[in-house]
């Protein structure tokens, strides 16, 4: 594997592919990330990885200089699985060598709700650096995992918008074997707190369980949801039954034609936020 620090070295190593297949992180990579190199490998080929820590999607509350760089453990991780041909690992003065002032806006509809209602900001964040990723590797496809179900369906509708010539290619959330979803935030709780965090899986589950029984009641049902988190001793940012195809409310008679529909919800446990879903 090639580690390259500059846009330049990064075009030199390419120059010429055209089924480059990509997998943005930000790095303190575990087990899920692995997962998106291996589906990567999968569809196209060479397989190139960037590892860059985004300070744009960070608000000024948010852990930027807290979140884990761990780059030379990151590399022997890829370097072992051999999947991936390249790594791209830019500082910040590659990436934003002048202010960042050209940004790329979400739809307010799609931007502005459950992360982004508690993150303003952080999706404008997410898609100019995807994009600028997108810019460097010129990917023919990118995975992305289905964990950050908001950021997925952003991502998708900024390439269709842009007609980039990236297909994106989701991957379903990788799990611990007691459902919690695998996260580079898990590191930070205590003992306790990682026994209790599968508990935000469990009361998805309880919700897709209502629904698919016949529940249509949307907000009783993510009332209780809340409650029991809430119990627990978190503090719930939204737990939130959304349509699939655009995350919008669904009424009660589509709930009962059966829309297809994802429950998505972040809450802190301690100080630790952490988010899930689950397609119903
Ligand atoms: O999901 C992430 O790790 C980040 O939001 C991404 C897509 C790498 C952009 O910084």
């Amino acid at each position: 594997m090639k580690v390259v620090h500059s846009i330049e070295a990064l075009r030199d190593q390419l120059r010429g592919q055209n089924r480059i297949a990509f997998v943005p992180t930000m790095g303190n990579l575990h087990e899920g990330h692995l997962a998106l190199m291996k589906m990567a490998h999968q569809h196209g080929d060479p397989v190139v990885a960037s590892i860059f820590v985004n300070r744009l999607q960070f608000g000024p509350n948010e852990d930027f200089d807290k979140y884990p760089r761990t780059l030379q453990d990151d590399i022997d991780k890829l370097q072992k699985q051999n999947h991936v041909y390249v790594l791209f690992a830019p500082n910040e003065q590659e990436m934003y060598p002048e202010p960042q002032n050209y940004r790329v806006s979400p739809p307010s509809d799609l931007g502005d709700i459950l992360e982004g209602e508690f993150r303003p900001g952080f999706f404008i964040g997410v898609t100019t650096v995807v994009l600028k990723l997108f810019s460097c590797v010129q990917p023919r496809v990118a995975v992305f995992g289905k964990k950050d179900y908001q950021q997925l369906m952003i991502i998708r509708a900024m390439c269709r918008q842009f007609a980039l010539p990236t297909e994106i290619i989701p991957h379903e959330t990788v799990r611990d074997t007691d459902g919690l979803a695998l996260s580079s935030r898990n590191r930070f709780l205590s003992e306790p707190e990682r026994r209790e965090a599968p508990r935000l899986y469990r009361v998805l589950n309880e919700v897709r369980d209502r629904l698919k029984a016949g529940a249509t009641d949307v907000p009783a049902i993510e009332f209780d949801a809340r409650k029991d988190l809430t119990t627990a001793g978190w503090k719930v940012d939204y737990v939130a039954v959304r349509r699939q195809r655009d995350l919008k409310i669904p009424t009660a008679s589509e709930v009962a034609a059966g829309e297809a529909l994802v429950t998505l919800a972040a809450a802190k446990l301690g100080t630790t936020r952490l988010i899930d879903n689950l397609e119903v």
